[in-house]
């Protein structure tokens, strides 16, 4: 067993915030940035060496690359952008970028690839970081777009961690023993909350101009109103999704689109996935481990399709990102927004369940400390929310630094995921992040809130 825990324990002691990277000296800066490289390595070879070399190379699901290609492709992306581009050094392995382009090679078709072997794949990736960590010794961190505030460093960073977090979905695809280990979640520490909190209606500041290592989809900032609306306090739970199930809502075509009612007619979808019925309860598979689903934990593997059925059936619907992320951000006492639900300081452990810390979502009501000012909980990590918005651009939107970020995939085929889910490191969250996927996907660690319009008479009484 190799355990993914590499961070220190959740202790919850309160530590003074660092500064923002904007307000940090040079020297500063460099030295988070390599820290934040070295927390995604390491997080890269735990979940590389959990298994052995025929694990490596296997293709777990057509849905997934080789964990063996994702490993190599973290290497290429970072010597393209910080070996050749932010440095200027020659080419290392010129030979195989178009090996590693996930735009020239489709997931299923990569194990045919010339790959390279596992022990080839760590010395690439071992030669490339050592220069780029040069090169971030070398590099002014005061430049223009690419390297100011080590932009290109820190997209890299958060690319690596993406990609760890689809190493983990591979880990929770792979048949076999557990290989993976973690502790558990903390336990809810607060007593009952309300189901749902009221979000006042008006305008709000979304996204951001300022967020050093924000990427271009998040920018710009800009006002967007929103009708008052209520929000669920925590995510949807494993019990409340189990009573839709429980109630036919899979066999009802009543609760879902033409688009989802064909697709679960198509698969034959009768359950989250990695559920299974026995007698009277439900079961899942978890990363290797079989074991009663958990009434209190936020539901996940559901597709955006089942996610808007169950709203559906409970009579509510799913929220629009605006509403998540003006929930999310949104301080009433001040009309600003925050950089996360608790204040503008990075996530510690006691906000929020990310980093891959845990190897499953925490109940709900487990994390108090990162409640949002409106007293929505759960927001940043446990589980990857569905909004019902499609992906699109900003008011404003430049691609930066490359078309292939962001800009190829807006459209209405995208449906935008917000906060993250306790596979994603705290490098690639924020209260401005925003994931997209298509709706049939349920292999990725996400659930859902619902939401809800404002009666007349609440709107009227301007609760
Ligand atoms: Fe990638």
């Amino acid at each position: 067993m190799t355990s993914v825990h590499s961070e220190p324990p959740d202790v919850s002691g309160v530590r003074p915030a660092p500064p923002p990277l904007w307000e940090r000296s040079e020297e500063d800066l460099r030295a988070h940035t390599a820290e934040v490289l070295h927390r995604a390595r390491a997080r890269s070879t735990a979940l590389t060496e959990a298994v052995d070399d025929d694990d490596l190379v296997r293709q777990h699901s057509k849905l997934m690359s080789p964990l063996v290609w994702d490993l190599a492709h973290i290497g290429s992306q970072e010597e393209i952008w910080l070996v050749r581009d932010v440095g200027g050094r020659e080419p290392l392995r010129p030979d195989i970028d178009d090996l590693y382009d996930a735009f020239q090679h489709p997931r299923a078709t990569r194990p045919e690839l010339p790959l390279l072997g596992p022990s080839e794949a760590r010395g690439y990736v071992a030669q490339v970081r050592s220069k780029a960590l040069d090169v971030l010794e070398r590099t002014s961190l005061s430049g223009d777009a690419l390297t100011g505030t080590a932009f290109a460093f820190g997209m890299i960073a958060q690319h690596e961690q993406q990609h760890d977090e689809t190493m983990l979905a591979t880990h929770q695809l792979r048949r076999g023993d557990p290989v993976l280990r973690a502790p558990e979640p903390p336990r809810p520490a607060t007593g009952d909350l309300p189901d749902e909190v009221v979000v006042p209606a008006g305008p709000f500041a979304m996204g951001t101009s300022v967020e050093p290592w924000a990427l271009d989809n998040e920018r710009p900032v800009h006002e967007v109103f929103v009708a008052g609306f209520a929000l669920d306090t925590t995510p949807v739970t494993n019990a409340a999704f189990a009573a839709f199930a429980d109630d036919g809502g899979y066999r009802d075509s009543r609760w879902w689109s033409a688009e989802g009612w064909a697709y679960r007619s198509a698969h034959d979808i009768v359950a989250p996935r990695f559920w299974r019925r026995e007698g009277d309860r439900w079961w899942r598979r978890r990363f290797g481990v079989d074991e009663p689903v958990p009434d209190d934990e936020p539901v996940m593997h559901v597709s955006y399709y089942e996610a808007e059925a169950f709203a559906r059936w409970a009579g509510r619907r799913l929220p629009t990102e605006a509403e998540w992320e003006k929930a999310a951000r949104f301080d009433p006492a001040t009309g600003r927004s925050r950089r996360y639900p608790w204040g503008d300081g990075e996530p510690e452990p006691r906000h929020a369940n990310l980093g891959q810390r845990h190897l499953r979502p925490a109940p709900v009501g487990a994390y108090p400390d990162g409640a949002s000012p409106l007293g929505v909980h759960q927001l940043i990590g446990d589980v990857w929310e569905w909004t019902s918005s499609d992906f699109r651009p900003y008011p404003g939107f430049a691609a930066f630094p490359y078309r292939e970020y962001s800009e190829v995939f807006f459209g209405p085929e995208h449906k935008v995921l917000r906060g993250g889910s306790f596979g994603s490191d705290p490098v690639a969250v924020r209260g401005t992040f925003r994931n997209w996927d298509y709706p049939i996907r349920r292999q990725i660690f996400a659930g859902f809130r619902c939401a809800r319009d404002l009666t007349a008479a609440e709107t009227a009484a301007g609760v």
